[in-house]
Formats: C-alpha cells, sequence, structure tokens
C-alpha cells in the first residue's frame, strides 16, 4: 500500500471504537521496530516526525526510510505526519517534501492566532492533498525548545472546539485533558487521572470528529526498573495508565501518541546489553535487540491498548 492520509485510518478507527497508534522515528531501528510490528499485527500506524527529528536525522533520509518501510510492509496503511509543525514554513516543507500529514501546533498562541495559523497551513495541505491536525488546550511537559509547566498548561476548553474546527477546517484535533509529554507525568504518590468529561464534551460538539491524545506514553515500569538497575537514574518516571487509554480508544480518540516509551524501550535494552557485554563494540550487536524492543512494545501497544490488529 502506497503512502496514505489519515482520513480513511480515522473513519474507520472513530467507527470500530479503537485508536492508531502515532509513533515519533528518528533513526532506521525505529522504523523498522515499528512497522514490523504493524506488517504482522495487520494494523494501520502513523510514523511522525518532530522538528527535533528532522534536524537530527535529516528530512530526506527519514521520508526515505519511510518509503523502505512502506516497501517492505506493502498489507498495511502508513500515514508519514509532522508532529508539532510549530509555524507554517516548517509544515511547508513537510508537505512539499512528501508528508501526508501534518500538525500545527499553535496551542501556546491566543485562540484568535492559533486559528490565523492553523487556516492558513489548513488552506495549502488541502490543496496539496495533505490532511492536517491542530491543538487546543496546552499540554505539560518538554519537547525540543519547548518547556511547559504544569502550572502552565491548561486543559481544552470544549466550548471553543466548534469555532476552532469551524473556522480552521483541520481535519483532527488534538485536546489537553491530562496527559503530558516525556517520562514524568504525574507527581509521584498521586494518582493519575485523565478528565474523560471534557473529551466527552468535546465529542458530543463535533460528533464524528477524530481526536487525538498527545502524551500517551505508559512508561513501563519494566522498563524504568531496568534502566535503573543498569546504571540509569530515572526516578520517579510515571506514564498514563494503559487502561485509561483504552477507554479513550474507545471514545472519541482515533489517534495516541507514542515517543518516550520508544526511548524508554531503546535505553533500557542498550543498558542491560552494555552490562552483560562490556566487551562488544560492534553498534549492530546492541542496537538489534533495541530494534527488538521497540517491536516488542509496540506489538503490545497495539494489541493491549490501542486494539488496531486486524484492522489494517
Ligand atoms: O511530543 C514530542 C515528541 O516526543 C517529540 O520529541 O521534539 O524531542 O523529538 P522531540
Ligand atoms: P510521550 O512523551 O508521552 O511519548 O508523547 C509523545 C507525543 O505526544 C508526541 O507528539
Ligand atoms: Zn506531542
Amino acid at each position: 500500500m502506497a503512502l496514505v492520509t489519515t482520513t480513511e485510518m480515522f473513519k474507520k478507527a472513530y467507527e470500530g471504537g479503537y485508536a492508531v497508534g502515532a509513533f515519533n522515528v528518528n533513526n532506521m531501528e525505529i522504523v523498522q521496530g515499528i512497522t514490523e510490528a504493524c506488517q504482522e499485527l495487520n494494523s494501520p500506524v502513523v510514523l511522525q516526525v518532530s522538528k527535533g527529528a528532522r534536524a537530527y536525522a535529516n528530512h530526506n533520509y527519514l521520508v526515505k526510510m519511510v518509503e523502505a518501510a512502506i516497501m517492505n510492509c506493502p498489507d498495511i496503511p502508513i500515514a508519514l505526519h509532522l508532529d508539532h509543525g510549530p509555524d507554517f514554513e516548517t509544515c511547508k516543507a513537510c508537505i512539499d517534501g512528501g508528508f501526508s500529514s501534518v500538525m500545527i501546533d499553535g496551542s501556546s498562541l491566543p485562540l484568535e492566532e492559533n486559528i490565523k495559523m492553523a487556516k492558513q497551513v489548513v488552506e495549502y495541505a488541502h490543496a496539496h492533498g495533505v490532511v492536517v491536525e491542530a491543538e487546543l488546550g496546552t499540554l505539560a511537559g518538554v519537547e525540543d525548545d519547548v518547556n511547559v509547566s504544569a502550572e502552565d498548561s491548561s486543559y481544552t476548553r470544549p466550548e471553543d472546539v466548534q469555532e476552532f474546527v469551524e473556522k480552521t477546517g483541520c481535519d483532527s484535533l488534538a485536546i489537553a485533558i491530562g496527559t503530558s509529554h516525556g517520562a514524568y507525568k504525574f507527581k509521584p504518590g498521586t494518582k493519575p487521572q485523565l478528565r474523560f468529561d471534557i473529551l466527552e464534551d468535546v465529542a458530543k460538539r463535533l460528533p464524528g470528529f477524530p481526536i487525538v491524545l498527545h502524551g500517551s506514553s505508559s512508561v513501563p515500569q519494566e522498563f524504568v526498573k531496568k534502566i535503573n538497575e543498569h546504571g540509569g537514574k530515572m526516578p520517579d518516571a510515571i506514564g498514563i495508565p494503559e487502561e485509561m487509554l483504552r477507554e479513550a480508544a474507545k471514545m472519541a480518540v482515533c489517534k495516541i501518541n507514542i515517543d518516550s516509551d520508544i526511548r524508554l524501550a531503546i535505553t533500557a535494552s542498550i543498558r542491560e546489553y552494555f552490562d552483560a557485554h562490556p566487551d562488544h563494540f560492534d553498534p549492530r550487536q546492541y542496537l538489534k535487540p533495541a530494534r527488538q524492543a521497540v517491536k516488542d512494545m509496540v506489538a503490545h501497544k497495539i494489541k493491549n491498548v490501542l486494539g488496531s490488529d486486524g484492522k489494517a
């Protein structure tokens, strides 16, 4: 199957009460680990690339690696998406440069400016057959050069969503209901909570419209333990409980963003490997199990969290 937009994927996910995983890609092993799991489980997938990924790996390398994955996984729909596009220019570069979907992230701007920037991206994207995700509400956490403290984060206001979607023409909407970026999502000792009431309210106001959840890593404690046992230091790393994500996937959430869990899977695997084999120095030796760890983690998400297996 060729590169696709998310339109059909999200329609099926909404109707079927499941979500499509959107996994961040930064290198070949990550692309391979994710797509091999999706191919084996017959699952659709969004491969997403951040500004930081483009700076690290280079736009052309990332696009060509995704094209290679599409050749190797002929049975599943794959979308290539810009994650957290900061401005029109970055979105345009990705639209012109082979992406099928972009996110314009104006969530830190006042509502009118967010609408203005998103509308400009939507007009250009739609004229080129590309779909657009926009965001309302601010997540806490760290991405690239943006660091939003918990105090400065804000839940999405359901009363804004209809006007935002109508005025911008965006194809999907990321909302803030208590998820956050990174591996430290809740204060230690506090109970993880998501505002399902906001999600329900948004869904009522936008019937059938695909909602996106960012900051949805679960920070599996087996990875944290392994990292800490093998020289790492990640005390109090906590994620979103999987059952909450399953619940969201049954509702209007059609896309669930996962990056930190990929980083944790790789780091846990490599730390463990180096401890066991201090004399090894061929990157293929330690990147092979790291790639397998990504594949296993993604397969687990597809089967137990997203419910997208068999839905390609
Ligand atoms: O939401 C942010 C993603 O995890 C991407 O992270 O900006 O460090 O590539 P990054
Ligand atoms: P996590 O940090 O929870 O993996 O979130 C990733 C994300 O939202 C990418 O846009
Ligand atoms: Zn995000």
